[in-house]
């Protein structure tokens, strides 16, 4: 089994089980065309926050990493009325793709994009959110991990992207900086009481990788 397999399981069950979505499609091919690179979750794996948002009833959402605002649209389409997201993006070209692609999508009005670095973000704002995905630079992930807990419900989940990275965390002679961030976060999360977490490792159009799963106690 390789990459190639893992693609096109991706998109036979993406193609199986998603309805088609040209607004989707959308975001990807402008943000593609405006430079931005395809690091994006897959439609898998937005459709598995969308429906994890869903589940705990999530009204308040925190995004740390917006890039096109691909996540940020799955996950404020499951947001109910008068529910919000914040978006935190450093990159002002990043950001003004999203603004484009999400006022397309028709989420804008519920989406509170803020630009400048996340960490001076979330250090101005007030909980409680119900579920945080975080998915920016990987050095700091430790640091995003403190603040969604601080900003957290007591049942809140905290989700953070790529902590497996091709199976690259359990390097121990890394010198990678994202390497280097992802133990950091590890370290953290297993000294925190605080937390209930585990890990998915995940295949598909993205190559190996994983999400980290934390619940608020
Ligand atoms: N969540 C997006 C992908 C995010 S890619 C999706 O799945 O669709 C990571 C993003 O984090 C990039 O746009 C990058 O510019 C942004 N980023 C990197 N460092 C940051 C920082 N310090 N503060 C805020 N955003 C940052
Ligand atoms: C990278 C960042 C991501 O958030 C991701 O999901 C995949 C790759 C990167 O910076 O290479
Ligand atoms: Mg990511």
């Amino acid at each position: 089994m390789d990459d190639q397999t893992w693609t096109a399981v991706d998109a036979w069950w993406t193609g199986t089980l998603h309805a088609p979505d040209p607004t989707l499609d959308a975001a990807t091919a402008d943000s593609a065309a405006a430079g931005l690179p395809p690091i994006a979750v897959s439609a898998s794996l937005g459709k598995f926050l969308h429906l994890l948002a869903q589940s705990i009833g999530a009204r308040r959402i925190l995004e740390i990493g917006t890039l096109g605002g691909y996540s940020t649209i799955w996950l404020a389409r499951a947001l109910p009325p008068g529910g919000e997201l914040i978006t935190c993006e450093i990159d002002a070209k990043h950001a003004a793709v999203a603004r484009t692609n999400l006022e397309r999508a028709g989420v804008a009005s519920v989406v509170d994009l803020r630009e400048g670095p996340a960490i001076d973000t979330l250090a101005a704002l007030t909980g409680p959110f119900d579920l945080a995905f975080v998915d920016a630079d990987k050095q700091s992930g430790a640091d995003y991990f403190a603040e969604c807990l601080r900003l957290s419900r007591p049942g809140g989940l905290i989700v953070v992207d790529n902590v497996v990275r091709a199976g690259k965390v359990v390097d121990d002679a890394s010198t990678d900086a994202a390497v280097l961030g992802t133990r950091r976060l590890a370290a953290a999360v297993a000294a925190e009481p605080r937390v209930e977490a585990t890990v998915l490792q995940t295949v598909g159009t993205k190559g190996y990788d994983g999400f980290l799963l934390a619940r608020v106690r």
